[in-house]
């Protein structure tokens, strides 16, 4: 994804915190992943402004500072969502339908995966085996597993979330 289609989200963001934690790494070369895991846990992703801020006071290119952003899942440059929703297409999950999950979820959110809906109620991820293929095809809500998920369940638990 190039840097220019990162979400444009309308809010300020207060660099202040970030200028904390940015004085706390001043004397650290290359100590990019750990500043961006902190911003990450300010503002629960990883806005352009933010990113851009932190290229600057860290004297690196801001392609650089978005190369390791995109380049580890841990990091996200959208905003969250209240709610997570994780469907796993590892290879136990995909042969069990995890594809016809993520299409019927991606319909019923009106999003792709990856995303979150406009009004942030719901995040989409896809991931690649929780470890509980036995109860393929697994899904984790809001941090509890859910398995043996059929298309349409998947699509009424993420219609109950508020
Ligand atoms: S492949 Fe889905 S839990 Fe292992």
């Amino acid at each position: 994804m190039p840097l220019q289609e990162v979400v444009e989200v309308n809010e300020s963001v207060d660099l202040a915190p970030l200028d904390k934690v940015l004085d706390e790494y001043a004397s650290e070369r290359g100590a990019v992943i750990p500043v961006l895991q902190r911003a990450q846990e300010i503002y629960g992703y990883l806005p352009k402004e933010v990113l851009k801020h932190i290229a600057k006071r860290m004297n690196v290119p801001v392609s650089q500072v978005y190369g390791v952003a995109t380049f580890y899942a841990q990091f996200s440059m959208m905003p969250k969502g209240r709610h997570t929703v994780e469907i796993c297409d590892g290879t136990a999950c995909h042969v069990r339908g995890a594809a016809q999950i993520i299409k019927v979820l991606e319909q019923e959110l009106g999003i792709k995966a990856g995303e979150t809906t406009p009004d942030r109620r719901v995040t989409l991820r896809v991931v690649f085996c929780l470890g509980s293929c036995a109860l393929a095809p697994v899904a984790v809500l809001d941090g509890q597993i859910v398995g043996r998920l059929v298309p349409d369940k998947a699509a009424r638990l993420v219609r109950e979330l508020e």
